[in-house]
């Protein structure tokens, strides 16, 4: 990057630098102050400084006069912009550039720019020349065609601004949407009636230098289709490049435009792809901005009949960038808003949940009958950045404007018995939307039968007081009397008993986690009962004398003695750092906790059930959908590497006349994404070998391990890689936040899911799960869920991976899909296979 900045010398973004020139003059001075020497080197001392000051600031003064004041010093900017035009037919022909009629038609564009610039003393002084890139169908009404256009201009340095405001007091004021008639109009010599023009600087990575290749494709929608980066899916996009697609649909139509994949590199300032709301990339009309490997919704809408996509790359990190399915809908599907009078209902912002089309505005008037009440809930709100007086894309509820992305399951309530929503886009940035529910409501009795939160959110009477936090807000566990089974947190919160002291802070003032320890303040418990100085711990010696005052350290001091928590090396000596093993630092002296360490990353993204959402492709590439052949998924598994996979013994049992213990039984699909959609990063392989733990016991679960080896190896690749295998010292503590994937069930006793799902989870204390389940919990299980219930894995999910983030970034695999009561029940958390207990067997069966 170096070499790029050092090639644009006069980008506007450079200004900066000049500034800190500025800076360096103060810097010196201070030096000087700082030192006193003696008497007389002061002297000599002070007129070489004197001296020396004197040439900084010549010099400086030399280049601020020459970047800044010298008037001849120029630079070049472009300005990309819209002419909104009345009384001209659109003419089939404007779709080709290459058409005398466009030729034309650019022409008197161009000569009407000219004119429209004249009228200003700083944009004819420094204008070079325009250019005229495509044509669109206006509309807005009263522009009957829409030219878009870029202008040049070359201007000494400090005028810069002058030309934006310039340039910007040609665009009618804000609020109106179109100009005042004959505001532009310039007689005699107007060749064209304009309406409106607006333009902007263009986006300074789509001017770098270092863009070898500009192309534009047209694209005409109407019969819908696929648009892909260059090398997609096979290769990576190239290098340097500004590609972009103009689509254009049918007038009276919508461009929409999905994305099916899009994985960019990770910084938005190298490679990104941006979308517009017209032919011509124009600030004011750019949608959304992605690179990285985005995760929010990724369909996108027009206002009218035109649409822009734009990628641009840099020199280096390619990636596989994207595929993306293009249509047109009719500007009349879809109609928003209107009036509701039903005791209840849904609303929702237009196409949800695809992003909802700029500059769109639906009003709902909701009237209920009069001795009533309305209050609206919103499920789901996305909606752009919060700002005081929400300018820009907002939901106006009565008269109480709502916008930014943190107004989820918030309740408004009406003053009678009538509520007016409105939602408005403006022309820029859009998001996905929201999702609301309105209700009926008796004044006197706001939520019959059930308790009101302070927020007016309703909940059912029997969660006030459980030591959940229903509401949100909290209010439904505020002054409560605690039970024989709870404890009173300090804030006056009731919580089960057996919260207490289970490395959660779950009344959230952490009282429930305080005295816990046997041991005096300053002292540090062992894991056998003692009591040791807390400055005993982590010194390297065994003062426990079970080590565990040596397990958990922040440094890897090399040990007298193992012990059962502590890190061994290859070379046999053990460590005191807590999970040292693939964690980017060499703490073994040999080297070997970086040891095969190809694993837990997401080759394509670097960073950064039930219940729970769909993924990403390429999110979790360790995860495998384990099939009975002819008969589909049937169990999840993990990739250990090119030939090994991990999943639950319980997958592969005998069962009446299905011979799941045998391996040709199987196949195993790789690097999926969505049930029977296979693509080019998908792999399929039959089972050589099962090896099911030889203590697997069918009535307990206990051991539910299983080895498979696959009959022929796979290349890695994105969408496949390996979840790394975690020491059998590594600790999961409780409240560790954990990940569930798989395609099982996404309700109790419901189907299985066609996208793989994925949930966030809390590695839950050992103790507490003991006392929760209805079945033993054995030292080689682990519990992970929700207490509150609703998010669990489910049938069909065992075998797969429950996958907890190393503070390097890794992935480990904490645990396997095992069994359950039910699923995602309140109280009742997920079993999974502890892994950490079975790493030797892994070792020692496969040699992974
Ligand atoms: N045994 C189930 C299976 O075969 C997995 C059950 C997991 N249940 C749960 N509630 N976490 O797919």
């Amino acid at each position: 990057m170096d070499f790029l900045d050092s090639g644009q010398k006069f980008s506007p973004t450079r200004d900066t630098d000049w500034d800190t020139t500025h800076q360096f003059l103060p810097a010196a001075d201070n030096k000087h102050l700082e030192k006193k020497p003696g008497r007389r080197r002061t002297l000599w001392v002070g007129l070489g400084l004197v001296l020396s000051a004197a040439a900084v600031s010549l010099l400086t003064g030399l280049l601020v006069w020459h970047y800044h004041l010298r008037s001849d010093v120029r630079v070049k900017r472009v300005y990309i912009g819209s002419m909104g035009i009345r009384d001209q037919n659109f003419l089939p022909e404007y779709e080709d550039p290459s058409s005398p009629q466009f030729s034309s038609l650019a022409k008197l564009v161009s000569q009407q720019l000219k004119l429209i610039y004249s009228k200003n003393s700083v944009l004819t002084k420094y204008f070079q020349g325009s250019s005229v890139q495509a044509f669109s169908e206006g509309d807005s009404g009263s522009d009957s065609l829409v030219a878009y256009y870029e202008s040049e201009f070359d201007i000494p340095v400090p005028q810069e601004a002058s030309l934006d405001e310039a340039i910007q007091s040609l665009e009618p004021p804000a609020g109106s949407q179109q100009s005042q008639k004959g505001r532009l109009l310039l007689k005699p010599v107007d060749a064209l009636s304009v309406n409106n023009v607006f333009s902007r600087a263009i986006d300074p990575r789509m001017s770098r230098k270092s863009l070898v290749v500009r192309k534009s494709f047209n694209v005409h929608v109407r019969e819908g289709g696929v648009l892909r980066s260059p090398g997609f899916p096979d290769s990576s996009y190239p290098p340097s490049v500004y590609l972009q697609w103009r689509l254009r649909a049918d007038p009276g139509h919508r461009v929409r435009l999905d994305f099916h994949t899009l994985i960019l590199e990770d910084d938005c300032q190298q490679d990104f792809i941006k979308i517009y709301d017209s032919l011509a990339p124009i600030e004011l009309r750019s949608l959304t901005e992605q690179c990285g490997y985005p995760h929010g919704s990724l369909s996108f809408l027009s206002s009218g009949n035109v649409m822009l996509l734009t990628l641009v790359t840099n020199e280096e990190k390619n990636f596989p960038g994207f595929r993306a399915n293009y249509s047109q809908i009719p500007l009349t599907a879809q109609k928003c808003g209107g009036t509701l009078s039903g005791d209840k209902g849904s609303i929702s912002s237009p196409f949800f949940p695809s992003n909802y089309p700029p500059k769109t505005s639906c009003v709902w008037n909701i009237e209920v009958p009069v001795e009533k009440f309305v209050k609206v809930q919103f499920s789901k709100f996305l909606l752009g950045n919060h700002s005081d007086q929400c300018p820009d894309d907002y939901v106006q509820v009565d008269n109480k404007r709502l916008c930014g992305r943190k107004l989820k399951n918030t309740v408004i309530t009406s003053q009678s018995n009538t509520m007016s929503i409105k939602f408005n886009s403006d022309s820029s940035y859009v998001d996905q939307g929201f999702t609301a529910e309105y209700e009926a409501f008796v004044p006197n009795n706001p939520c019959p039968g059930r308790f009101q939160c302070t927020n007016n959110l309703c909940i059912n009477q029997t969660l006030q007081c459980d030591g959940w936090n229903d509401c949100g807000d909290g209010s439904d566990e505020d002054n409560c009397v605690c039970d024989a089974s709870q404890m009173k947190c300090k804030n006056g919160r009731c919580k089960p008993r057996f919260w207490e002291c289970d490395g959660a802070d779950d009344c959230g003032d952490r009282t429930d986690e305080e005295n816990c320890e046997k041991c005096k303040p300053g002292e540090f418990s062992c894991r056998n009962g003692n009591c040791i100085p807390e400055e005993s711990k982590c010194n390297g010696e065994d003062d426990c004398s079970d080590g565990s005052d040596e397990s958990k350290c922040e440094k890897s001091l090399v040990l007298q003695q193992c012990s059962a928590f502590t890190f061994r090396c290859g070379n046999g000596r053990c460590i005191s750092k807590l999970n040292p093993e693939c964690d980017e630092e060499q703490d073994c002296g040999d080297g070997s906790d970086e040891d095969n360490c190809q694993c837990g990353t997401r080759p394509y993204r670097s960073s950064r059930i039930v219940g729970g959402q769909i993924s990403r492709e390429g999110e979790w590439p360790w995860q495998v959908s384990l099939h009975i052949k002819g008969k589909g998924h049937v169990c999840g598994a993990s990739v250990l590497n090119h030939r090994w996979l991990l999943t639950a013994a319980h997958c592969v049992q005998d069962s009446g006349s299905d011979k799941y213990s045998q391996p040709d039984q199987w196949e195993a699909m790789l690097g999926l994404h969505v049930q029977s959609q296979t693509n080019e990063w998908t792999v399929r392989r039959n089972i050589k070998r099962i090896i099911a733990h030889e203590d697997y016991n069918p009535m307990t679960y206990n051991n539910d391990i299983a080895l498979m080896e696959l009959d022929e190896d796979v290349t890695l690749n994105q969408n496949i890689w390996p979840i790394c295998l975690p020491s059998p010292t590594h600790d999961f503590p409780g409240g560790q936040v954990a990940w569930i994937t798989g395609w099982g069930a996404t309700r109790e006793g419901g189907s299985v899911a066609l996208v793989l799902q994925k949930a966030e989870v809390r590695i839950i204390n050992g103790t507490v799960c003991k006392n929760l389940m209805s079945d033993e919990v054995s030292a080689g299980m682990l519990c992970a869920g929700v207490l509150k219930g609703g998010v669990d894995a489910c049938q069909g999910d065992s075998g797969g991976p429950l996958s907890v983030t190393g503070p390097s970034g890794r992935v480990f695999l904490a645990g396997l899909v095992s069994w359950g009561d039910g699923c995602a029940r309140r109280n009742k958390p997920g079993v999974y296979t502890r892994i950490t207990r079975y790493r030797g067997w892994i070792k020692e069966q496969s040699g992974v």
